[in-house]
């Protein structure tokens, strides 16, 4: 501990103490003036700053700002120097501010589609998290500004957030809903984590030692601080006891006094209290030692948002090549309110109050494309008239090209409550069937926060996902309709074709209480894919005006140890006639059959951008977490010997290369033998069936012998294969009181394999 705050501890009384350990008030830690320890501001995140005025007053009302693409958006131009853009802009901003820290990037998993909150979150694919996450937060943190990684963890869902315990196994949370943190803090060291209002098996996450301080601060290395999401506080004892050192906003002085008391009682040690000020002193003492003045360009990060916006849409579906629009301006009609008013982002939290909007309207204006618009439905979104679906169907008539501006409403979707469809407002889908009953080439653009029904995909032409664009959606929207810009986005996760396909459809939200996970590690694509299930869109999909050739998939070794890792490395051509960018995934498949896997998971994407006509080689790293999976029983990360597939593709549902590899785990022990344990157990496991063999085939003849096929049937009221197999499945403790065999003699071998094993 640095000497500064070692003296600070020494001078702050018990009751400063506890009072360090929660909020001022909405958004600010508590002074102690005595000492020369100023109060700091943190503000919302993750895609713009929603900073409280100077006064104080209203916690709700905001500084305007400039509204980013929401991270549904963002996740989808798998891009991490994008997301490490908007991180440095966001740091700039709060430096103007004076914000300390910028309360992002929010990574939870998307494992149902209706949650609510989905709009803020990346991606159902926890690489993918991580590794945009760890972008956004160096951008930030490059500034001198904080970060705020939420919520920390398993918030998957917006039903009695605040009190909602999830059932979950622990490999699932391993390698589920964790590693996103975890890659997180190892690539980026964010200076703060916020965690999660709900529980996880039975223990809210603010007094989750297992989670915060077991896992997150001694497993992972986390330097920084944990503070409370709004309200998560109800046990603030046991949460400074499990790492929890700032409890946001103010508590009214009531879980302070808890602190005091219980220091006092010695239920709370001294030590125990000072570990968690002194991770307020430092973040404390961080922004004010490094704090740094911003500059707050509105009309630049004005302008950056349409650009992140533009890497961000993803280009679902372009039928005979529909888009770019080759019509002139005056011969395209735009249907819909949102081309007028477009949703920039979601509701609650994350609610920016915007610098200035640009709608598509707007944009087409200004870029002097003379098309014309008609709303099509109401301002609500909801609600239709007559009048107005007539007027859109009769300029649909004469029109060479209909965009058709839809998607949800904010009364659809929110922070604080689950959607409960997939559906879209009718209105809109009727809208959209009626217009192509007129025009064979109509266009949807689309702007939602998370997968909606679309009973009319195979009757569009076209269909751009632009979710939720941030501010200046309008200026990417015209750029990419009339191939200004070549869309690049790719979906960071999977649009099921029903809400009945998705893996937690049983399941969620729970009873309120309690949430079971049933659907374990096949969250998203892993579950759709394993099951091969038909969707609407896959993970990973995204289409591009040009198009690209995968060539030459090289892995740098066919055969290697676990902890070496390999190199991949594949050639990218542009084959069509526009520049554009491609997102190259590789997934890895275990081929092993030592434990039950998804059919693959994602380890690998990047970005690259090509000329038409240009070449380039992209090169992937896998290393031994690659090809990983947990195990419960080692409590460790563990990659069986054998095989496994290394596929390259443009989607989960598009490989265009597959190559096998041979990985030699590291470790020889898969799990602890013990009497229950069966030769068959072992016999999957390629250092284990090592050691076992011989005793199997020793077994395998006591009961064949050399008997003939007719023989051995003769003999038993079963065949051969199946014997064996029964003889693989018998458990060692079986063997007891079989040619005199005892339970010591039983406890003796199986020491002697674990010892073989451990050596
Ligand atoms: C949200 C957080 C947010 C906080 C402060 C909470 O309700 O869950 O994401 O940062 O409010 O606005």
């Amino acid at each position: 501990m640095d000497n500064k705050i070692k003296e600070l501890l020494s001078q702050l009384t018990l009751e400063e103490k506890a009072g360090l350990c929660s909020g001022k008030d909405f958004w600010r830690t508590k002074p102690v003036d005595r000492l020369g320890i100023p109060s700091i501001m943190v503000s919302d995140g993750p895609s713009g700053l929603r900073t409280q005025f100077d006064n104080g007053v209203d916690e709700n009302d905001s500084r305007p700002a400039v509204s980013f693409p929401s991270g549904c958006a963002t996740a989808s131009s798998f891009d991490r120097n994008l997301l490490r853009h908007l991180g440095e802009i966001l740091g700039e901003e709060a430096n103007n501010y004076k914000v300390s820290t910028v309360l992002g990037p929010a990574i939870n998993i998307k494992r149902s589609p209706l949650c609510g909150r989905n709009f803020e979150y990346l991606s159902e694919d926890p690489y993918v998290s991580g590794e945009l996450g760890a972008a956004y937060i160096n951008g930030v943190q490059s500034k001198n500004a904080g970060t705020s990684v939420k919520h920390f963890a398993a918030n998957n869902q917006e039903t009695n957030r605040f009190s909602v315990s999830e059932t979950v196994d622990e490999r699932t949370l391993r390698e589920i809903y964790l590693p996103g943190f975890e890659t997180c803090v190892k690539k980026a060291a964010p200076t703060t984590i916020m965690c999660s209002y709900n529980a996880i098996n039975g223990e809210l996450s603010s007094q989750n030692k297992w989670l915060l301080k077991d896992v997150l601060r001694d497993e992972w290395g986390f330097k920084g601080l944990v503070m409370s999401d709004w309200g998560a506080v109800y046990d603030r004892v046991k949460g400074i006891k499990a790492d929890l050192s700032l409890e946001m906003p103010y508590s009214g002085g009531h879980t302070d006094n808890d602190i005091v008391q219980a220091v006092k009682a010695g239920t709370l040690s001294m030590e125990e209290l000072d570990e968690a000020v002194s991770h307020v002193l430092e973040m404390v003492m961080n922004y004010v030692e490094h704090k740094q003045d911003g500059v707050f360009d509105m009309d630049k990060d004005h302008a950056d948002s349409a650009k992140i916006a533009e890497e961000s849409c993803v280009l679902l579906k372009n039928d005979n090549a529909a888009l770019p629009i080759k019509a002139p301006a005056d011969k395209v009609l735009f249907v819909g309110t949102f081309a007028e008013n477009p949703r920039y982002g979601g509701g609650g939290s994350s609610k920016i109050k915007c610098y200035k909007m640009t709608s598509a309207v707007d944009a087409a204006k200004e870029a002097g494309l003379s098309v014309k618009y008609v709303k099509g439905y109401n301002d609500d979104f909801e609600t239709t008239t007559s009048a107005l679906t007539d007027e859109a169907v009769a300029a649909a008539r004469n029109a060479d090209t209909v965009v058709v501006f839809a998607g949800l409403p904010e009364s659809f979707e929110s922070e604080g409550a689950d959607r409960t469809t997939l559906d879209m407002p009718q209105v809109q889908n009727e809208l959209i069937e009626k217009l192509t009953a007129v025009n064979k080439n109509v266009v949807v653009v689309l702007h939602n926060g998370a997968p909606v029904a679309m009973p009319w995909v195979d009757k569009v032409a076209a269909i751009l996902e632009c979710y939720l664009g941030g501010e200046n959606i309008g200026t990417a929207q015209i750029n990419l309709l009339f191939g200004k810009a070549n869309p690049s986005g790719k979906l960071a996760e999977t649009f099921p074709l029903r809400l009945e396909d998705t893996p937690c459809y049983l399941t969620y939200p729970g009873n309120g209480r309690t949430c079971i996970y049933s659907e374990g590690i096949f969250v998203g694509y892993r579950w759709y894919d394993s099951r091969k299930m038909p969707v609407l869109f896959p993970f990973g999909h995204g289409l591009s005006y040009t198009t690209f050739e995968y060539s030459n998939l090289k892995v740098s070794k066919p055969a290697f140890k676990d902890t070496d890792g390999v190199e991949v490395s594949i050639t990218i051509k542009n084959t069509g006639s526009v520049e554009g960018k491609e997102v190259v995934q590789l997934y890895v498949s275990d081929k092993t059959g030592v434990e039950v896997r998804p059919e693959k998971e994602l380890k690998g994407f990047d970005k690259v951008s090509l000329k038409p006509g240009e070449s380039k080689k992209v090169t992937f790293k896998l290393d031994r977490r690659s090809f990983a999976y947990w195990n419960t029983d080692t409590g460790d990360w563990y990659a069986p010997s054998g095989k496994y597939i290394i596929s390259v593709g443009a989607s989960s549902r598009d490989i265009r290369a597959t190559a096998e590899v041979d990985v030699t785990s590291s470790s020889k022990k898969a799990f602890t033998i013990t009497p229950q344990t069966t030769m068959g157990d072992m016999l999957r496991n390629r250092e284990m069936s090592a050691l076992i063999k011989d005793d199997f085939e020793k077994a395998c003849y006591a009961v064949i012998g050399d008997m003939t096929d007719e023989e051995f049937e003769a003999k038993f009221p079963f065949t051969k294969g199946a014997m064996i197999e029964m003889i693989k499945s018998n458990p060692f403790r079986s063997n007891r009181g079989r040619n005199g065999v005892t339970m010591e003699d039983i406890l003796n071998q199986v020491e002697k394999y674990n010892q073989a094993l451990d050596k």
